[in-house]
Parts: structure tokens; C-alpha cells; sequence
């Protein structure tokens, strides 16, 4: 078998990414993942970056499935040498895209909580919580949120995944969701990325 691509100097010089032959990642991601690609570039696109990599499931993905967290990585940084375009800024607008698909398929997350503070709040103590009794299986971020008062909020990201750019576009697309004008300020508060802190301040 050829050696795990995940070892390859030059990415893990250049970029964050990191993950083990063990970890694992929900289906929806994926088939998510290259619907958006699809969507935003074609699917030769799709085609391409599957081509271009090495992956067990040979891309076949369903969402109910699980399969190996590598993958994605590999989808999307194969997405980014192809259309020649940062693999965080690819990732946060995944977060966007992302957020839509959560709307249409779980929607009471969206409807039990009428602001953006606690819907963020509760993506911790509550959809994420639902989350992992319906897939076990699933490796969730830690957020910690801390409310100052009723216009300033902090959630430290904090994930051995370093995917915070995927926080960030959902984070601004929840923002967005409930009409509110917040300003979103990120600040990196580990070297690696594991621990990114998300600053939002209400300002209406
Ligand atoms: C209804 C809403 C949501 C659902 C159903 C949901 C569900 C999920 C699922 C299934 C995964 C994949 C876990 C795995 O593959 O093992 C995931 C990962 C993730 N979720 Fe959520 N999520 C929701 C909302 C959010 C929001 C609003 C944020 C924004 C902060 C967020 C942040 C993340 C991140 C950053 C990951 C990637 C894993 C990591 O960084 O460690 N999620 N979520």
C-alpha cells in the first residue's frame, strides 16, 4: 500500500491540517463537501480532485456513512492545488455552505432559540450533544462560551482537528441567520490551530 499522504512534508509545513490513519468523519461532510464543489466549480472538479487522491472509499460516500477524516483533508487540499485558492478560505466557505444544509435537515435546532448568542451557545450544550447520540461515532469540536453581558461573547474552538475555518463560516452564517449586526473578531491562542477564540460583539 503507498504511504499515507498525510506525512508529506510540504503540507505539514504549510498547512495546519493534521490527522491520524485512525480518525474518522461523518458522512454528511463529505457528500456536503462535494456537492459544494459541484455546485461552486463544476463537477470535472469533483472528478479531479478525486482522481488526484488516494482514498479508500474511491469517493463514494453516503451520509450516513463513516469514513476517514484523511480524506477530507486530502479532498481539500487537492480542491485548493486545483482551483488555486487557500484551503482556509475553501473550508470557511464550506462553513457557509454547511450551515444551509443543517437549516434544511435538522430545523428545530434553528427554531428552539430566537438570537444568535444562544443559538451558538447551544451548539455545544445541545446540537452537538444530539449529535453524538445519533452517531457515537462522531469527533466533535469542544466550544467554550463565555457571556459578558448581553452584547459581548467569546467561544473558544478547540479541536486536535484544526478545522476552526470551518467554525468561522458557520459561526458567521448563524450570525447572519438571525438578522443581528455582530462584528466577529478571530484570535489564534494556540501556535498549531487547535484553539482558535471567536470574539463576537453585538452591535445593534
Ligand atoms: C444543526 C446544526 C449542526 C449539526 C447537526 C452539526 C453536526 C456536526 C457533525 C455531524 C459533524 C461531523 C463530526 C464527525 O465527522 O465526526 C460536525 C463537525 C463540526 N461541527 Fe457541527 N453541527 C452543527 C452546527 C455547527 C455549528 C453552528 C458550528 C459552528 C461553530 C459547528 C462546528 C463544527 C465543526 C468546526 C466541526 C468539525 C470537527 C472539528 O473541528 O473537530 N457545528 N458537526
Amino acid at each position: 500500500m503507498s504511504p499515507d499522504p498525510f506525512v508529506k512534508e510540504e503540507w505539514t509545513n504549510k498547512y495546519i491540517f493534521t490527522t491520524t490513519k485512525k480518525a474518522k468523519m461523518k458522512g454528511i461532510v463529505f457528500t456536503e463537501f462535494l456537492d459544494m464543489v459541484e455546485e461552486k466549480f463544476g463537477y470535472e472538479v469533483v472528478d479531479q480532485i478525486i482522481e488526484d487522491a488516494q482514498l479508500e472509499s474511491k469517493g463514494v460516500y453516503t451520509s450516513v456513512g463513516t469514513y476517514k477524516h484523511s480524506e477530507i483533508v486530502q479532498l481539500l487540499m487537492n480542491l485548493s492545488d486545483t482551483v488555486k485558492v487557500d484551503p482556509n478560505v475553501l473550508l470557511k466557505e464550506f462553513g457557509i455552505y454547511l450551515f444551509d444544509t443543517f437549516l434544511k435537515t435538522y430545523p428545530t435546532f434553528f427554531t428552539s432559540v430566537d438570537n444568535a448568542f444562544d443559538f451558538l451557545e447551544s451548539i455545544d450544550k445541545h446540537i452537538h450533544v444530539e449529535v453524538l447520540k445519533l452517531y457515537p461515532d462522531a469527533t466533535l469540536p469542544k466550544f467554550l462560551s463565555e457571556r459578558f453581558d448581553d452584547n459581548s461573547m467569546i467561544m473558544t474552538y478547540i479541536s486536535d482537528r484544526k478545522m476552526s475555518a470551518l467554525a468561522h463560516g458557520l459561526i458567521e452564517r448563524s450570525i447572519k441567520h438571525y438578522r443581528e449586526d455582530y462584528s466577529l473578531e478571530i484570535e489564534n491562542i494556540s501556535e498549531d490551530g487547535s484553539k482558535v477564540k471567536f470574539i463576537i460583539k453585538n452591535n445593534s
